[in-house]
């Protein structure tokens, strides 16, 4: 309304001024240009969301080379990812025509900056930026926004609670080798959210999740229940140099327990295991088969390791096992807990996590500094020493 607009102060030139409609939209436009103060990269792999990305999908994830080194792999990754689109778009078809995790990701950024924005004035406005290391929007594009909008302070926050170099340690890989691939050093600030297995917000969810599921089951079946907490499994050459992952795992799913008053017996198992050579195990499908056979066939499968859905829950776990394998083995009554997904406390979850990062003043966790001991790649010591090295303030 004009007569309040008339007694708006410029804030611009700190005067009162007689066409104060100007000064009004100026700052209007200011507030909605205002540069974000902390930047916030959500590291995932990604999936496809539609059935056509399927292809690159898997020609990026078969070239990287920090998460698998194949002989040739210039040659074998894209035979590989040509030879697989096929399997992999009908499972993709089967879920929806692709991946949600870009739906969630954003979703959960969402929630955790408008959070953040309250909790935290003196480091607002935040933003949240998405980089995936095998779709778009890539993690080097979302460093070339993070640069182009100004922002000051840079947090690259791994969306994976627990730590492998396959995994959060590509993602960081990839940031190291933006900059170092480019003259410029970087203009933000950079830290690192490299791992938050036992985060008790995240426990709190699962825990949560753990018990509507377990509700599902009849009444009278629900003490029977085994919980099997499913990880996406590792290659034992991975394992074997070193990789903190499966320690990690295994100390969410005791937090979880814990948080349930350890209800019922469990296990960690271990699932999408691909190729002929030695894999993390017991393998899921197996465990699952394993049990029927010994007359336990009340099963309630957690996914623990990944936050959102993706084709492991929705085509591996619920379509595979939960249906074909399920009725295979004479399951009674088998069910998986809802990922975290649109969970709000999930996304309190990120928003203390940032928030406590932030204010540690720390760049990366002690962890990070440490190479796996029999790690052979050189970019992991030169990550390491790039987000180690930055200053602060
Ligand atoms: Fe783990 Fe290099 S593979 S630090």
């Amino acid at each position: 309304n004009h007569a309040s607009a008339s007694t708006i102060e410029c804030k611009f030139s700190k005067k009162k001024r007689n066409h104060p409609l100007s000064c009004f939209y100026k700052n209007l436009f200011k507030a909605h240009i205002q540069k974000p103060k902390t930047g916030i990269l959500m590291l995932n792999m990604g999936g496809p969301e539609k059935l056509e990305d399927v292809h690159d999908f898997l020609l990026r994830l078969f070239m990287d080379t920090d998460l698998m080194k194949l002989p040739v792999q210039n040659k074998l990754g894209p035979f590989i990812a040509k030879r697989r689109t096929p399997k992999i778009q009908e499972q993709y078809s089967k879920i929806g025509g692709g991946s949600p995790i870009k739906h969630w990701t954003s979703m959960q950024g969402e929630g955790m900056v408008k959070l953040l924005d309250e909790m935290s004035p003196e480091t607002a406005p935040h933003k949240f930026y998405i980089g995936f290391r095998y779709v778009n929007p890539l993690t080097e594009e979302a460093i070339e926004e993070m640069e182009k909008d100004g922002v000051e302070r840079a947090v690259a926050f791994t969306q994976y609670p627990q730590y492998s170099c396959s995994t959060t340690g590509s993602s960081l890989n990839a940031i190291y080798r933006y900059y170092s691939n480019r003259a410029d050093r970087p203009k933000m600030r950079w830290s690192v959210i490299d791992r938050w297995p036992t985060h008790p917000l995240l426990v709190e969810c699962f825990a949560e999740h753990v018990s509507n599921e377990l509700l599902k089951f009849p009444e009278e079946k629900r003490d029977d229940v085994v919980i099997l907490f499913s990880a996406h499994s590792l290659p034992m050459a991975v394992v074997n140099r070193g990789d903190p992952y499966p320690q990690e795992v295994g100390a969410t799913v005791q937090r979880v327990m814990e948080k349930l008053g350890h209800c019922n017996p469990y296990r960690l198992v271990w699932q999408s295991r691909v190729g002929p050579m030695p894999w993390l195990g017991p393998q899921t499908d197996e465990v699952i088969k394993g049990l029927c056979e010994r007359g336990k066939k009340n099963i309630l499968l957690v996914p623990i390791a990944f936050t959102s859905d993706h084709i492991e829950t929705l085509h591996e776990l619920d379509i595979e096992y939960g249906q074909v394998l399920g009725e295979e083995c004479g399951v009674e009554n088998i069910r998986r807990a809802e990922s975290l997904n649109g969970n709000p406390l999930f996304m309190k979850a990120l928003a203390d996590l940032v928030q406590s990062h932030l204010k540690s003043n720390e760049p990366c966790s002690r962890q990070l500094t440490l190479r796996c001991p029999l790690c052979t790649n050189p970019t992991c010591g030169q990550t390491k020493a790039f987000f180690a090295n930055q200053k602060l303030s």
